[in-house]
């Protein structure tokens, strides 16, 4: 069996063991047989409740660019996991983040300022009564001065003073007195986060704009505990960091309103029974989402499905054919329209007021009607109709022809469409191969179709890389 050398690993582990075995009051041996012992139970601290992989996709997160060092203020709150914060000094340091360190009082019974200011090889703020500092109102410069406020740890306390704006020190006065985003990282014993005070605070900190990330599961290194409350790592908060301080993404649906209809709807039968079909809403919810996260006013209005609704979308739910389109000429006008429900084309014409009942004179009979077409009425609407508007096509045979025909008879600018045979696992799945047509020009007929075949994503790639296309298109044709 091979012996290990602490001496001759590499520096970042060493430092990274030594703090941890500090933390922990382990000699730096003692703590690797702790970390070996964990990794084999596959529950390393290294990862604590985290997958390792996301640690590593952390670890791999892009830096903040060289070229436009960004700055922030870290406040090291008091608690056992304040010895995790040296290490994201570290880790900040790595991503080209220029650090100033502020410790609480609490904080100094953990971790020094020595320490801290070594990492950072800056100065650490500690007092909000220092002459010193306090000359040229310091607490307002770390507040300022910065493009982000860390808070790790972030204590139960620390937490509850922010939440009701106290500033009775250095940490709490840079916080109120902060026009900068903040991101705290709580840590904390279990009972404490789950008390209801602290479940108050973290809504009201939630509500105010605060960034947080964690708390983790895990053992508490205080007490025999387990739960969550364990301070996420160093790497996932530098990399939440890094998140924050990323130059917003560009918005390029910013102004432009999208409709959106997903999922199936439901046909009344009698109070009790409806006609259906297996769509799980998944692609328009996606598409939805696309379409928000692009900068666009987003409303979607869904047939009944099992989804959350897509945040900062405008979500309508509704059951039948009709209800979508009353809700759908409602929502207009629109520059994007994109129809992903699965419409039941038929409805029942002699809908029972009350639930059928067996008799002996046999089964009862059912009268369809054909629903309304949303998509082509939308289409070929005189007035209000939007610039853009985007059928789905759902196929179990002749995908192509059956599509083309179909942007030609609906009227609608482009299609997308997609085999939904049951051995495709389309219907409900994660997953989607699509064909996109789109049609040149004014006059609509099937050789005027252009058919552009995409591999086999997910659902939120489909939904991305439509959103990315449509984006393209406005662009071009503004
Ligand atoms: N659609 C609609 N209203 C309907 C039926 C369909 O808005 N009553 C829309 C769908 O949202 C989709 C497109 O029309 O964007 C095509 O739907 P699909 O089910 O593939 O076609 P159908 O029109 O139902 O035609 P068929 O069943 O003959 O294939």
């Amino acid at each position: 069996m091979a012996s290990l050398t602490i001496r001759k690993l590499d520096e970042a582990v060493k430092v990274y063991l030594r703090l941890r075995s500090a933390g922990n009051g382990r000699s730096v041996e003692e703590e690797v047989r702790v970390i070996l012992g964990e990794l084999v139970q596959g529950r390393s601290e290294l990862s604590g409740a985290t997958p390792l992989s996301a640690v590593a996709h952390a670890e791999a997160a892009p830096s903040v660019s060289a070229s436009s060092e960004r700055s922030v203020t870290l406040i090291i709150g008091g608690g056992i996991a304040a010895f995790k914060s040296l290490e994201l000094i570290r880790r900040l340091k790595e991503r080209h983040i220029h650090i100033r360190c502020v410790l609480t009082k609490a904080a100094q019974q953990f971790v020094t300022p020595l320490s801290a200011s070594a990492l950072s090889h800056e100065r650490v703020y500690t007092d909000l009564f220092n002459p010193e500092s306090e000359f040229d109102a310091g607490h307002i410069r770390l507040a300022r001065e910065c493009d982000l406020i860390i808070v790790a740890p972030a204590t139960a306390d620390l937490m509850a003073k922010m939440a009701h704006g106290h500033a009775d020190d250095l940490a709490t006065a840079i916080l109120l007195a902060a026009n900068r985003p903040i991101l705290l990282a709580p840590a904390m014993n279990p009972l404490m986060w789950n008390n209801a005070a602290t479940r108050r605070n973290v809504l009201q900190l939630r509500r105010d704009g605060i960034h947080m990330i964690g708390p983790n599961a895990g053992e508490m290194a205080e007490s025999n505990e387990a739960g969550i409350g364990r301070m996420s790592e160093a790497v996932e908060i530098a990399a939440a960091a890094v998140d924050i301080l990323r130059p917003p993404r560009p918005r390029p649906l910013a102004g432009k309103r999208v409709l959106i209809t997903a999922g199936p709807t439901h046909e009344a039968i009698d109070p009790v029974r409806y006609i259906a079909n297996r769509s799980s809403g998944k692609q328009g919810f996606a598409i939805a989402a696309a379409a928000q996260a692009a900068g666009a006013d987003v409303t979607l209005v869904s047939g009944p499905v099992d989804l959350r609704d897509p945040p900062g979308v405008t979500v309508i739910r509704v059951e039948s054919a009709r209800d979508m389109l009353h809700r759908v000429e409602a929502a207009l006008p629109a520059d994007i329209a994109i129809f992903a429900a699965a419409v039941a084309d038929w409805r029942v014409a002699n809908e029972g007021e009350q639930k059928l009942k067996k008799t002996s004179a046999g089964m009862p009979q059912l009268a369809l009607v054909e629903n309304p077409d949303i998509l082509a009425t939308i289409s070929k609407l005189k007035e209000n109709r939007p610039p853009l508007v985007i059928g789905f096509a759902a196929e179990t045979e002749h995908l192509i022809d059956n599509a083309k025909a179909k942007i030609a008879r609906k009227g609608c600018d482009w299609i997308v469409a997609n085999d939904v045979s049951p051995a495709t696992g389309v219907m409900g799945g994660d997953r989607n191969t699509v064909h996109l047509l789109t049609r040149d020009g004014e006059k609509i007929n099937v050789d005027s179709t252009k058919v552009e075949s995409w591999p086999v994503m997910t659902k939120e790639q489909v939904a991305a890389e439509l959103v990315a296309k449509i984006a393209q298109t406005m662009e071009k044709n503004s």
